[in-house]
């Protein structure tokens, strides 16, 4: 079968176009695919993943970017009507998309208190007034040493580390997607103060291929 378009738009770095085929749908940017449908179990392994070890009873858990909504669709899912799940997204045109077309299918009951900002998460959790979370989740890139937009290496930086953990709530994680292993990363979060462990996602349709989460933890300091 193939894809339907639905819709483009022009965006700063080009374009962005929208597909769909059945209940599935695609994003392509500049004419590259960005994600489909047909391939979130890893996405969905994540937003579970998040909500299964936020230790507080009712949750704030922080997801960027929105994508197609599968991370947010699954832990809303997991937490069942408890908590808060606050979405960072740099497109408005991607949070449109999903407002229009893409949630009714992916989220059909949009759960009470999400929402949806438009910008990139790095200036996001620098805001005075958010936080503080009992998980952060990233997938904004394919990972954190491969990277969809440069800007976003500011993200897997000590300091851009560091501004998501002072965002933290007491025993908050953050979590990490990743399509590769990132040995270079693991060392610098470490250098950076974390603990980090990597856990294996659910594969794409091939059970050879393996996505990640990695999870980080401010250690403890010493006195
Ligand atoms: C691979 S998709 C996320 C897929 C999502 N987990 C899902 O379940 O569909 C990556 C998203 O991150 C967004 N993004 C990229 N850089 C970002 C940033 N710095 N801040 C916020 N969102 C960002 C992109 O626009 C895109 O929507």
């Amino acid at each position: 079968m193939a894809w339907d378009w639905i819709e483009s738009a022009s965006v700063p770095d080009g374009e962005l176009a929208l597909y769909r085929q059945g209940d599935m749908f695609m994003i392509r940017a500049n004419g590259l695919e960005l994600m489909n449908g047909f391939g979130h179990q890893s996405e969905t392994a994540l937003g579970q993943m998040a909500v299964k070890i936020a230790q507080d009873r009712e949750p704030h858990i922080l997801i960027g970017g929105l994508g197609l909504g599968y991370t947010l669709a699954a832990a809303a899912d997991a937490l069942q009507g408890r908590g808060r799940i606050t979405v960072a997204e740099l497109s408005p045109q991607v949070i449109d998309w999903f407002d229009r077309f893409v949630g009714p299918t992916v989220l059909p009951q949009r759960p009470a208190g999400l929402v949806l900002v438009p910008g990139d998460i790095g200036a996001f959790i620098r805001r005075a007034d958010v936080g503080p979370f009992d998980a952060i989740v990233l997938d904004v890139d394919n990972g954190p040493e491969a990277l969809v937009a440069p800007d976003n290496a500011r993200l897997y930086s000590a300091d851009g580390l560091h501004a998501f953990a002072a965002k933290l709530a007491p025993g908050g994680v953050i979590l990490l997607w990743s399509a590769f292993e990132a040995p270079d990363f693991v060392a610098l979060a470490e250098q950076a103060g974390f603990i980090v462990t990597r856990a294996t996602l659910a594969a794409v349709r091939r059970a050879d291929l393996l996505h990640y989460a990695y999870v980080l933890k401010l250690a403890a300091r010493r006195s």
